[in-house]
């Protein structure tokens, strides 16, 4: 048996999570593990706070100084969320010859880089695979179970929040701020959503996977990003009639060394496995060359399924502590060599609603001027009949970006169009 002492940064929802875990499963742990886990310190911002959990006289602290200069604390997990505060905290920790467990996406896609070198340089661990999907242990399948391929694509719901919002304008008809309202209500959404519906926590979480997934120096800033606000009921009514469901995905792809990175809603087809992913549950569906597609489910937030993901992560380094090169698992921003291919490049197909006035040789307009730019198209829907604005919806073949964008500009010139409504990209089974 090995005893092994944490410092939590952070007593929040998986900070308590991981408590209650130890608490629960210490039997399974010690069996399961030959380690004997226990929390030391506990760093906070508010000892007044009333707290559901009341760990002994002496854990909590506000004073982080406690957990650095502690020598008996083996292993540093950050909690706090944040970028700045978490990063100095994880520099702090890192500089002290600790070990270092984070959950924290934000900070990793920003920061990743750097920390790792730090990491490296002090010859200690960093490791976070709950700041991915939470419970779902995706980071180490792909860099340790796949690493025998070549990952071609990374495709996930990697958002509960969103995911929470577009199920349930789909199963029910309401509209975005009504399913954001109750998000927000269950706890799911935050009281400022942005970080969640505009794609920023998803493009945090496709940046981790896409430096581990295809080795690359992915830059956050070069994911494409694009949230769910302009989602409309009848934009998913239309989805459900063509066949597809609406997610948003975080897509990773690499060819030839060239990357595609993008946030964004999608259509994608009824029939493909992401498309059952429902309410606040996470996926990951991964390609890899030999391996064929492989699917990973679960829950991607809370605080025992997180917990899970963070403890993974404790006992991991735990059983690499005496070993002479502990650094497990890597994010990789070294290697330039591979490019990431700019959204006006990229080629997908398209799902585009007009509103037009209902006169005849509109549709015929608006079909020559996508022919004119060699953009092909797969099917057509128009709704409704008479004097104000009516939508008509176009689903293109694959095509390129700009030459989409560029169809529209040229559209929206149109006397007869009164509105580009929505553009959503459309993802097959091919
Ligand atoms: P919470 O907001 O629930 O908890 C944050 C905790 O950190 C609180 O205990 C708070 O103290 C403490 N804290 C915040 N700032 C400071 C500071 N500057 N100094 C000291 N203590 C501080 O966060 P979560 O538990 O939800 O999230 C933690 C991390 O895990 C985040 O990076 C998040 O993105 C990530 N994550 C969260 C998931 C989830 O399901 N919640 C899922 C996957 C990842 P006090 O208690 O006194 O307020
Ligand atoms: N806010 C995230 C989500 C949870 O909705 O999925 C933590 O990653």
């Amino acid at each position: 048996m090995e005893k092994i002492k944490i410092g939590l940064l952070g007593f929040g929802t998986v900070g308590q999570g991981v408590w209650k875990t130890i608490e629960m499963n210490r039997d399974e742990l010690l069996k399961n593990t030959g380690l004997q886990i226990s929390i030391s310190k506990i760093l906070i911002n508010n000892l007044e706070k009333k707290r559901d959990i009341v760990p002994g006289a002496g854990v909590l602290t506000t004073n982080p100084e406690e957990i650095f200069e502690d020598d008996s604390i083996q292993i540093v997990v950050e909690l706090v969320g944040g970028t700045d505060q978490a990063k100095s905290y994880l520099e702090k920790a890192i500089e002290k010859g600790k070990h270092v467990v984070t959950a924290n996406k934000a900070l990793l896609a920003l920061y990743g880089k750097e920390l790792t070198e730090k990491a490296e340089t002090k010859g200690v661990q960093l490791r976070y695979e709950a700041s991915v999907a939470g419970g779902i242990p995706i980071l180490q399948s792909i860099q340790e179970s796949l690493s025998a391929n070549r990952i071609e694509r990374i495709m996930g719901i990697v958002n509960g929040t969103t995911n929470y919002i577009l199920t349930k304008m789909s199963r029910e008809g309401v509209g975005f701020e009504d399913a954001l309202a109750e998000a927000q209500q269950k706890g799911y959404a935050e009281a400022d959503p942005t970080a969640d519906v505009d794609g920023y926590d998803a493009a945090h979480k496709l940046t981790i996977l896409a430096a581990l997934g295809f080795k690359a120096g992915i830059d956050f800033q070069q994911v494409y990003r694009e949230g769910i606000r302009r989602i409309t009921p009848t934009d998913i009514e239309f989805a459900e009639e063509l066949g597809y469901a609406v997610k948003l995905l975080a897509i990773g792809t690499e060819k030839e060394g060239k990357i595609e990175l993008r946030v964004h809603p999608t259509f994608i087809d009824k029939d493909h496995p992401l498309a059952a992913v429902k309410d606040a549950f996470n996926a990951v569906f991964v390609e890899g060359n030999a391996v064929g597609e492989l699917m990973f489910y679960g829950k991607g937030a809370g605080d025992l399924p997180t917990a899970s993901a963070v403890l993974g992560d404790i006992i991991g380094v735990s059983q690499n502590l005496h070993h002479p090169h502990p650094q497990a698992y890597k994010l990789d921003f070294s290697n330039s060599a591979k490019t990431v291919v700019p959204m006006e490049d990229t080629q997908t197909a398209y799902y585009i609603r007009f509103m037009v006035k209902d006169r005849p040789g509109v549709l015929g307009r608006i079909a020559s001027t996508f022919g004119g730019n060699g953009v092909s198209l797969s099917s057509v829907i128009q709704k409704g009949e008479g004097e104000g604005a009516v939508p008509l919806v176009f689903i293109t073949h694959k095509t390129k970006e700009s030459s989409v964008q560029k169809t529209i500009r040229q559209i929206k010139e149109l006397e007869a169009v009164q509105e580009v409504a929505n553009l959503i990209r459309v993802e097959s089974l091919s």
